[in-house]
């Protein structure tokens, strides 16, 4: 089955072709992802109705690029799949219609997908080996999320932020330490300078039981700092090491107990903030004191894209789901 996939939750419009009969890496045809980062820099954060419009723009020209790349047609889709939620109902219906309306032209099957579903299973897109039952920690820039996975479409929640994503809270960090946005990247980037130790921030919530998250304090600790310091780059590079540090460690901390508490050695990590450097180095140290496993989807295919909805939804088509011909997106969707 080959599916076509398209990612508009937010401000990357996103496009993969997923074909079913090549498990693996090799079933993704192609993919193309169009940011709009430039577009909302200016504004220090993603405006929904610039988004809205972006979508419109770009969509349909990188839908053709796409099937050109993978060197198929329209005529070769075995169905569509598109981000129904959550995320920004203007753009999420951007892709909705023109998901829906494909394939009621080609006559395929519609499938609507779980953005946070599509990052989940997006490990298992690299690795056709990787199977349920496995841990998932799921850390976006809307979300930050400890789930159990039983099997594909079958998850319990088992702790999740109660106030800032991870991503959120590096983008907020690195927006009033001056950074631009977007500005997590920037900030990482720029902690590989720092000196580790120099500045040392609280991991929250993990002097008590639980698999909850709390990030907006350590933001609030980073204000503080960065007012009373001298303001230098070195200063701001060592702040910056100390936040990573700290959600980095508060991450892991969690990590290895959802493991414990669900009996599991497969910890599997999807959302943006996977594509973090020291996130990974420090997962991949834990798993192997422990004898586990860690999976990351390659840093591509952490952030938002069209592969892991292609994937998810011939998951979903494949096991017989598809929807009817309305357009429904579901901008606040729990999992
Ligand atoms: O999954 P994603 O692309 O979009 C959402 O669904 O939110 O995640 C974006 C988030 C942003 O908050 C961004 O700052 C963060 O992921 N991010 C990173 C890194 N790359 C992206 N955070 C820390 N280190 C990175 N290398
Ligand atoms: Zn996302």
């Amino acid at each position: 089955m080959r599916v076509l996939g398209i990612e508009t939750s937010c401000d990357e419009t996103g496009v993969a072709v997923y074909d079913t009969a090549r498990p693996g890496p090799e079933g993704l045809r192609a993919h193309a992802v169009y940011s709009q980062i430039a577009l909302h820099a200016e504004y220090g954060g993603v405006v929904p109705e610039l988004a809205s419009r972006d979508h419109v723009r770009k969509l349909l020209p990188l839908i053709r690029q796409t099937l050109a790349e993978a060197g198929l047609t329209t005529a070769d889709l075995d169905g569509v799949a598109y981000t129904a939620g959550p995320g920004l109902v203007g753009a999420l219906l951007v892709g909705a219609g023109v998901a829906r309306s494909l394939a009621w032209g080609l006559d395929v099957p519609a499938i609507g997908v779980h953005h946070m579903e599509g990052h989940l299973l997006a490990p298992l897109l690299e690795d056709p080996d990787l199977k349920p039952p496995f841990v998932a920690l799921l850390v976006s820039g809307g979300h930050t999320q400890l789930v159990g996975v039983d099997a594909i479409g079958r998850y319990r929640l088992l702790g999740e932020t109660l106030d800032d994503a991870a991503g959120e809270a590096f983008d907020k960090t690195a927006k009033l330490m001056g950074l631009p946005y977007p500005g997590g990247p920037q900030l990482a980037k720029l902690a590989e300078t720092g000196t580790p130790g120099a500045y040392k921030f609280s991991r929250p919530m993990t002097d008590r039981p639980g698999l909850d998250f709390s990030f907006s304090g350590l933001k609030t600790q980073v204000l503080l700092a960065w007012r009373d310091s001298d303001r230098t780059d070195a200063t701001r590079a060592n702040i910056a090491r100390g936040f990573e540090d700290a959600v980095v460690d508060t991450l892991a901390i969690k990590c290895q107990r959802a493991l414990d508490a669900a009996g599991c050695d497969t910890l599997v990590v999807a959302g943006g903030v996977g594509a973090n450097k020291r996130l990974r180095e420090k997962l991949h140290a834990i798993a192997d004191k422990r004898g586990g496993r860690v999976c990351f989807p390659r840093p591509a295919l952490c952030t938002d894209n069209g592969a892991m909805i292609a994937f998810a939804g011939a998951l979903r088509l494949e096991a017989g789901q598809s929807a009817g011909r309305e357009v429904h997106v579901q901008p606040r969707w729990d999992m």
